[in-house]
């Protein structure tokens, strides 16, 4: 078994996805270790993102994830981290497959409704980010 971390963002929380995004990770075979609404601060969205922190797109992408309540995930499977990423799709919506849920419910690179780990250090960090070991039972 493995797990990973996974992000509805504010795009997809604010619009009403949630549920439906839910229904379709049940659906895929994830358990659902872990959920969280959060409404994060600038600070703290940088600090999630901090790999992007060189990145031209860092202040657009933490001024986004900070715009609105997000929901926090931590979903566990066999091979979790590749099949969460492979169930998003690519990160601009535009060049995700169809099926994927970038595809149905991302409208553009910065406003892709998901977030998933893309390694297994990445989503330790991420779950030690946001969720304490009592919360993970
Ligand atoms: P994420 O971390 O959110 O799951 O997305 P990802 O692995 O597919 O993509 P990553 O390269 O880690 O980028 C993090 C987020 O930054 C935004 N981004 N904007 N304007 C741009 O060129 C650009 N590139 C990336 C995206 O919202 C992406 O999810
Ligand atoms: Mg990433």
């Amino acid at each position: 078994m493995e797990r990973t971390f996974a992000v509805i963002k504010p795009d997809a929380f604010a619009a009403g996805h949630a549920g439906r995004i839910l229904a379709r990770i049940h659906e895929a075979g994830f358990t659902l270790i872990g959920m969280k609404k959060i409404w994060l601060s600038e600070v703290q969205a940088g600090g999630f993102y901090h790999v992007h922190r060189d990145k031209p797109f860092f202040a657009d992408l933490t001024g986004f994830m900070s715009s609105a309540p997000c929901v926090t995930l931590v979903l566990e499977a066999p091979q979790a981290i590749r099949r969460w990423r492979e169930l998003m799709g690519a990160t601009d919506p535009g060049k995700a497959d169809e099926g994927t849920l970038r595809r149905e419910f991302g409208t553009s690179i910065g406003r892709n409704a998901l977030h998933g780990s893309d390694a297994p250090d990445t989503a330790a960090f991420e779950i030690g980010y946001f969720f304490s070991g009592m919360e993970l039972l």
